[in-house]
């Protein structure tokens, strides 16, 4: 576990330390599901790129002309064995993968409004593939920690950090509720589309809270419904088709969660409909998206006939102490 030598001295490692491992060891049988995506990576993994540039809307990592045709077939296939692709876009030895969200345009809403990242300690809870891990690495933190507790994105987000090389980035099969480990740990969090698939929010974000280190920085992201009222939408079943969505809030609801979990200053600083152009089936994701969430008749209800999802942006301060 790479990133060990990064944590502070107060956080219990042998706790993170038994974690990793129950895990690690979970997704290492040789079952056909946990191959599945094991396997490409391994495969990837022995590819170092030359080329990175991680300053534009494609996260590129490696140029075409540093492998040779045979050793890009490989590369695309293994790749593919990722899919569906959810985060992007990236270009890897040459290879576009044009994911089924637009990331880069999430990253340009919020990039006028990040604190410093330069030499600083971050996690990126719910990170996927890295794809933002990838745009933070652009400011040239300490060191960042993607916490990811699924499997797919886990070992896709792996595979592309060794392929680029990333010393000081890693990703650990880790869910929001383990920041419990690391208090204090953190100068900046990106929160960013996790809140709503948590049943208990408020206690997520005062888990949140007191993993930043006093005057620490969350970036919070979420879906919300529209309205000026500080409440939140629970569906029956499913929202827009996903079961495990539970509270989604107004952007007024989510902030007095946050001052309420803790936060001594909170800003919401963008809001904005969600659309099938940034969300969208395509070669790399062939499952349905957004367009199949929406009533075909009315671009303003999901198919539940609930309020179509808009998203929100905020940034939280903890104060110093
Ligand atoms: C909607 S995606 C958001 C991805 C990315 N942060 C973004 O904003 O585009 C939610 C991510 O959270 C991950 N996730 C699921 N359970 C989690 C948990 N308990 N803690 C942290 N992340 C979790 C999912 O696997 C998925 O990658």
């Amino acid at each position: 576990m790479r990133y060990r030598d990064w944590l502070p001295a107060h956080v219990d490692l042998a706790a993170i330390e038994s974690i990793h491992t129950a895990r690690e060891q979970w997704v290492s049988q040789p079952k056909k599901g946990f191959l599945r995506y094991r396997v490409p990576y391994e495969v990837l993994r022995e590819f170092r790129a030359e080329h990175r540039d991680f300053t534009t809307d494609t996260v590129t990592i490696g140029a075409a002309e540093e492998v040779s045709d045979e050793k890009r077939a490989v590369i695309e296939q293994n790749l593919r064995g990722f899919m569906p692709w959810r985060k992007g876009p990236f270009s890897v030895f040459g290879i576009g993968i044009d994911a089924e969200w637009q990331s880069n345009r999430k990253w340009a809403r919020l990039q006028a409004h990040l604190p410093d990242l330069h030499d600083k300690t971050i996690a990126d809870i719910g990170c996927s593939n890295g794809y933002y891990i990838f745009r933070m690495m652009a400011h040239k933190p300490r060191w960042v920690l993607g916490f990811e507790p699924a499997m797919q994105p886990y070992y896709c987000g792996r595979a592309l950090l060794a392929m680029a090389g990333c010393d000081n980035g890693a990703i650990d099969l880790l869910g929001v509720e383990h920041l419990t480990l690391f208090a204090e740990t953190f100068d900046v969090i990106f929160l960013m589309g996790v809140i709503y698939h948590r049943a208990a929010p408020l206690d997520c974000l005062r888990t949140v809270c007191q993993a930043l280190k006093p005057g620490g920085t969350l970036i919070f992201e979420s879906q919300a419904i529209p309205g000026d009222e500080p409440v939140a939408l629970f569906a029956e079943k499913t929202y827009g088709k996903a079961p495990g969505t539970y509270f989604i809030p107004t952007g007024a609801c989510a902030v007095n969660w946050l001052k309420r979990a803790g936060f001594s200053s909170v800003d919401l600083f963008y809001a904005h409909p969600m659309n099938g152009e940034e969300q969208r089936r395509t070669d790399w994701m062939h499952f349905e998206s957004y367009e199949h969430f929406i009533d075909p008749a009315n671009q303003d209800k999901t198919v539940e006939g609930y309020p179509a999802p808009w998203r929100i942006f905020i940034k939280a301060g903890v104060r110093a102490s």
